[in-house]
């Protein structure tokens, strides 16, 4: 049995709007680690009181039309959730401010964010499509310009930016694109009243509401993004069987199940309930010896976009070949998910090719171990880790220590269930 930490993306919204929202909020299982960090530090800043009890989150706010200011730039660290959608928030706000971070976010494409919202009207400034981005103070009484926006590239956060901005449109807004981004601002937003609805796949319409957002009460389900490393590791380690309980099962979410599945793998999902809008439930894992590769394409990457470094870790155990296409965002992710991902394998011995919009892995043949780097990615740290579960040999990941941005029990949870995984002191 295993437990794992608080969604990430819901955890980003429910602070978010928490603080847009005017009065108090109460956020259960919220995840409190390095990703939603910058998220938490940036809210008192604009005039909201925060209040952190374990993982129970109190805010006090007086609503995104109140906002004030922010004294100097907003460090939103190695956070693209936290500065691509307080973009969209502060865009609603109207207020000047600076959006900053560490120099890998610094790498991060923005302009997807950026143009959308000029587009609305909002005086903001990228830097050569990059962070710092600059919001300049806007005139209240003047809303922002609703109408439809198609997006080139699936993206939630960039979804997210315009929908949030859009909460100060004077007209509706409405959000198309490719594929099946994960709709977690819309369940939530719907939560707080807001007419939402869906026009068809990948099409959305917000009426922007007239009066403030009320206050948020919500539990925040478990993080099935986390769960996806606990879930190779059962499937590809002899003799394991795993239930992992409370776990988000929101269907943009659940694409690792499917392409798992696919392979041949032993899973098992029952829905137990709803949290805040979203389907929650219990996921049985079982070793599964006798994986066949699999392709995954089209709208299935969008609906595991988080989940290809384990994935990959699961293709090295499945016979035959597993494909990976139309997947060139990753490139745009913590690292570039897929050179970075591939020269890993490589070096674990790894039969692994890298192609323009994905990769490509001969497997059956495991892992032998090695000295890997995670690159700044606590996606591929952890990946990495349950590689090296049943690695020939040992496997060091160096830089490792990125678990904590977003699994802070990540090695006590996977030693609790047997492994064995050190963290050297430094
Ligand atoms: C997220 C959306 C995805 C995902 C990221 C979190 C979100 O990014 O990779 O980890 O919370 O909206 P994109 O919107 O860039 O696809």
């Amino acid at each position: 049995m295993a437990r794992v930490p608080g969604d990430k993306s819901i955890s980003h919204r429910a602070i978010l709007l928490a603080a847009m929202a005017r009065g108090r909020s109460r956020i259960e299982r919220v995840l409190v680690a390095g990703v939603t960090q910058p998220m938490l530090d940036a809210l008192p800043r604009l005039g909201a009181t925060v209040h952190l009890e374990g993982e129970t989150l109190t805010v006090e706010s007086p609503g995104f039309r109140a906002w004030r200011a922010p004294e100097g730039p907003i460090d939103c660290r190695h956070s693209a959730t936290t500065m691509r959608l307080l973009a969209g928030a502060l865009a609603a706000a109207g207020v000047p401010a600076v959006l900053d971070g560490s120099p890998g976010l610094r790498r991060r494409p923005m302009r997807r964010v950026v143009a959308p919202l000029q587009a609305m009207g909002v005086p903001i400034q990228d830097t050569d499509g990059h962070a710092p981005l600059y919001l300049q103070a806007r005139d209240p009484r003047r809303p922002l310009r609703g109408g439809r926006f198609s997006l080139p590239v699936a993206s939630a956060q960039v979804k997210s930016a315009i929908l949030l901005a859009g909460l100060a449109a004077a007209d509706p807004v409405e959000v198309l694109e490719p594929g099946p981004s994960r709709d977690h601002t819309e369940r939530m937003l719907r939560s707080l009243g807001v007419n939402l609805e869906g026009l068809g796949p990948g099409h959305v319409r917000m009426t922007p509401p007239k009066q403030d957002l009320p206050p948020l009460h919500l539990r925040v389900p478990g993080d099935i993004s986390s769960a996806a490393f606990l879930i190779v590791a059962a499937v590809i380690t002899p003799g394991s069987e795993v239930t992992i309980e409370h776990v988000g099962l929101n269907p943009t979410r659940t694409g690792l199940l499917d392409a798992l599945r696919a392979m041949g793998a032993r899973i098992e999902v029952e829905l137990t309930g709803e949290e805040a809008g979203e389907p929650v439930g219990r996921i049985r894992v079982q070793h599964s010896p006798n994986l066949q590769g699999t392709t995954v394409e089209g709208d299935l990457v969008v609906r595991m976009i988080d989940e290809f470094p384990v994935f990959a870790v699961a293709a090295a155990y499945a016979q035959g070949v597993t494909v990976v296409r139309d997947a060139t965002e990753l490139r745009h992710k913590e690292s570039d998910r897929i050179a970075r991902l591939v020269e890993a394998l490589q070096r674990l011995g790894v039969d692994a090719e890298e192609r323009p919009d994905g990769f490509l892995v001969r497997g059956g043949a495991g892992v032998e171990g090695g000295r890997v780097h995670a690159h700044g990615d606590h996606r591929l740290a952890m990946a990495l880790a349950v590689a090296g579960l049943n690695a020939t040999g040992p496997v060091e990941v160096l830089g490792g220590e990125m678990y904590r941005e977003s699994f802070p029990a990540f090695p006590q949870t996977l030693q609790a269930l047997g492994a064995r995984i050190t963290e050297a002191l430094r």
